[in-house]
């Protein structure tokens, strides 16, 4: 059995170890928090599994494939030996340079070296080692063991086999790749979500609404439609003659309404206050692990409903 090393065992290295042991691979785990790791990431990693087998959503049983991850004791362990480390360690470029510089020392020449990131352009830090055409980002969402979406972007330095390797890797295990044709800051998948994040806050913050509205706007609306087909399908769907049609009646005013958009709205502190009361008032902050979980129980949901279908 193939071995994958994750690089990083808080939020998100610990849902991508779910994401690799549930595909079958032997899975290291190395973070600087130590022997944290074994307290808590794995017996963490355990309740994701838990939670994805009441869901009928894992072929084996928790056991088999929790006993896949093993604590690393370092870098150079966690790596020795693989095809693919996946790196989701803190978001600091330093932090980031210095931890690939480790990796590539001492992973396997031919293996993928893939990074979280969330919005630090890969050029940054995967070009500063032996052999950079084996590194790139594969970007989640969170947790990717819940949600299959990654965004794969490689560097000036990335070669196409490495992206076409960890696209077909990506596949196998599970998840659904989109690959970026060039680097850009926050790759796709931030650039809408805080685009949209910051009209919102526009919108509140001049008093056309409350941010229980905006989110009502999204879960009882737009998202019902999103949750299976995207904004272009929409537009395709939302007009007899499909989205050349839609744009002919349409695309003036959706051209009127990004003009105005303030996705650069400079939001003051009392604002950011007053939707965080509003939201304290919703989900009291003591409430927020509940809350995630039955966030988690609602996506799982959801997506039994689409493999049913
Ligand atoms: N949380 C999200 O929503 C999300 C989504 C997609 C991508 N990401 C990206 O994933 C990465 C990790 O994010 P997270 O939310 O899991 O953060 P986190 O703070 O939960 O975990 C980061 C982990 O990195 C460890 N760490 C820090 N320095 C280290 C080092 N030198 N060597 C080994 N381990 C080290 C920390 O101990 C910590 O456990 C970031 O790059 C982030 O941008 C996060």
């Amino acid at each position: 059995m193939s071995t994958v090393a994750c690089i990083g065992a808080g939020t998100v290295g610990r849902a991508w170890a779910v994401v690799f042991a549930r595909a079958g691979y032997d899975v290291r785990l190395y973070d600087a928090i130590g022997g944290e790791v074994a307290r808590t990431a794995i017996p963490g990693a355990r309740r994701t599994l838990e939670l994805l087998s009441e869901n009928g959503l894992l072929k084996e049983d928790v056991d088999t494939v929790v006993s896949r991850i093993s604590a690393a004791s370092s870098i150079a362990e966690a790596v020795a030996d693989v095809v693919f480390v996946q790196e989701s360690v803190r978001e600091d470029v330093a932090v980031k340079r210095e931890v690939f510089a480790e990796i590539a020392a001492h992973a396997p020449a031919d293996a993928i070296l893939a990074s979280s990131t969330s919005a630090i352009p890969g050029s940054d830090f995967l070009g500063h080692f032996a052999h950079p055409e084996r590194a790139l980002v594969v970007h989640p969402v969170n947790p990717p063991s819940l949600i299959p979406l990654v965004e794969l972007c490689g560097t000036q330095w990335t070669a196409p086999e490495t992206v076409a390797k960890a696209r077909a890797l990506m596949t196998e295990a599970g998840m659904r790749p989109i690959v970026l044709k060039k680097e850009i800051d926050g790759f796709i998948l931030n650039r809408l979500q805080f685009t949209l994040v910051a009209e919102a806050l526009h919108l509140v913050g001049e008093g056309y609404c409350t941010p229980e509205d905006v989110d009502a706007v999204l879960t009882v609306g737009l998202a019902l439609r999103w949750a299976s087909i995207g904004p272009f399908e929409v537009a395709h769907l939302n007009a007899p003659d499909g989205f050349q049609g839609f744009i002919d009646r349409l695309g003036p005013m959706m051209r009127r309404m990004g003009e105005a958009a303030r996705t650069d709205y400079d939001w003051t502190p009392e604002q950011i206050a007053s939707a965080h009361a509003e939201l304290a008032e919703r989900v009291p902050i003591d409430s927020i692990a509940d809350r995630q979980a039955w966030r988690d129980r609602q996506i799982l949901a959801l997506r039994q409903l689409k493999q049913k279908q």
